[in-house]
């Protein structure tokens, strides 16, 4: 079993590894677990023979869990169970999953303890680390939140076993982007065929996935500096989701995105690292694009990160592990809009996704 601390006013480990859902230990007397209706079932019943919990409460599946309405809901079953303030909440499933129920520790009582225990590759790197809970509006993704961090993280790489492979890749996206921001000696590691459930050595590339965001989250818990560099690629990301209603999930979105960060980087003066974004292009395989022009991007990029005069704000790379934050003026990003057009058409072509791949939602 591998751990990774995070620090700050409210630190909390997170650990990584085989068999830890079967071993959870918590010191409150009165718990309340939280899964998606469509969570294999026998994570559900290992957490509850190692923890006995007071209630079990069962949400709908993905972001259709992430409402007021569902929220709404599970505070009322807290309360219908006379939870005190010394309960505790446990969120076992995604990122939409553990966002639901952290909001709802963050909310119940004014606030009682969360505990985490993300079931995807996605919930491990990058949701269940880092503090933000919260539900969606009509109006859009994450607008209803709280900063709420765990007291303890589980990331058991046991339940990764059971998760679509299209899934896994989606959150494979997540820490190659922390690979290209801080580590990249990730890079290899995530597109590596050892990159895979059941495989000894991913819960160490997990680990060190998670260390990444760890340590950013650790320095700046309330995104006022460098908490912003986990957003490579993302902006660009945000538009490709709009634009096609979440036909295409956040983190084929994200891969998308980070070719398109770095043709940008590159073009503001940057090192070339187009060839590590492509090949991670060609390991996701992430569906392919509707026929888009800039004009349909450039208005969800723009109100994305707020453009002024002098363009829009990205995160860059100066090289590898080195992100900054920049203005990117409109013909620049229109000329690599070109490229990154052209490329991305190239993969699709070359490896054309199997055509029974439903629909995705989520996105951060
Ligand atoms: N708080 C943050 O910092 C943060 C960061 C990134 C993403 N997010 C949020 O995370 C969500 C996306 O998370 P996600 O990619 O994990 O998707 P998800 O939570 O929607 O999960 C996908 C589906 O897989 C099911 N599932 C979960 N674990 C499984 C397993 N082991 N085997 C089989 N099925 C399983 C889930 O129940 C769900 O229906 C979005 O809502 C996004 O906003 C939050
Ligand atoms: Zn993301």
């Amino acid at each position: 079993m591998l751990t990774v601390e995070v620090g700050g006013d409210s630190a909390y480990t997170v650990e990584v590894g085989s068999g830890l859902l079967s071993r959870l230990n918590v010191p409150h007397k009165q718990l309340a677990l939280i899964h998606a209706e469509d969570l294999p079932p026998e994570f559900v019943a290992q957490v509850q023979a190692a923890l006995s919990p007071t209630l079990t409460v069962t949400v709908p599946a993905r972001d259709d869990c992430k409402t007021l309405g569902v929220l709404a809901g599970v505070l009322s079953q807290l309360a219908a169970a006379n939870l005190s303030r010394e309960c505790a909440v446990i969120g076992l499933g995604g990122g939409a999953l553990t966002d639901l129920a952290g909001f709802a520790a963050a909310s119940y009582l004014r606030g009682v303890a969360y505990y985490s225990a993300p079931t995807t590759l996605l919930g491990m790197v990058d949701a269940a680390v880092g503090g933000k809970t919260g539900v969606n509006l009509p109006e859009g993704k994450n607008l209803v939140g709280a900063f709420w961090p765990p007291k303890h993280v589980w990331a058991d790489t046991d339940t990764l076993a059971t998760l679509p492979p299209a899934t896994f890749r989606e959150g494979a996206a997540e820490a190659y982007k922390h690979g290209l921001i801080s580590d990249p000696s990730l890079l290899e590691r995530v597109l590596s065929p050892d990159f895979a459930p059941g495989s000894p050595v991913l819960p160490q590339t997990i680990a060190d996935a998670i260390a990444v965001k760890a340590g950013i989250v650790t320095r700046d818990l309330t995104e006022q500096g460098e908490r912003a560099y986990l957003n490579f690629g993302h902006t660009l990301a945000h538009a490709l989701e709009a634009f096609t209603d979440h036909a295409i999930s956040h983190g084929e979105a994200v891969g998308y995105g980070m070719h398109y960060a770095a043709l940008l980087s590159q073009a503001m003066g940057g090192a070339d690292l187009t060839a590590h974004t492509l090949a991670f292009l060609r390991y996701q395989q992430p569906r392919p694009l509707p026929p888009l022009t800039f004009e349909d991007v450039w208005a969800y990029m723009a109100r994305d990160k707020k453009a002024d005069a002098e363009g829009v704000r990205f995160v860059l790379l100066r090289d590898l592990a080195r992100p900054y934050l920049a203005r990117v003026p409109e013909g620049v990003l229109r000329e690599a809009f070109g490229e990154w057009v052209e490329e991305v058409k190239a993969i699709a072509d070359a490896h054309p996704p199997p055509p029974s791949l439903p629909p995705q939602g989520g996105g951060a």
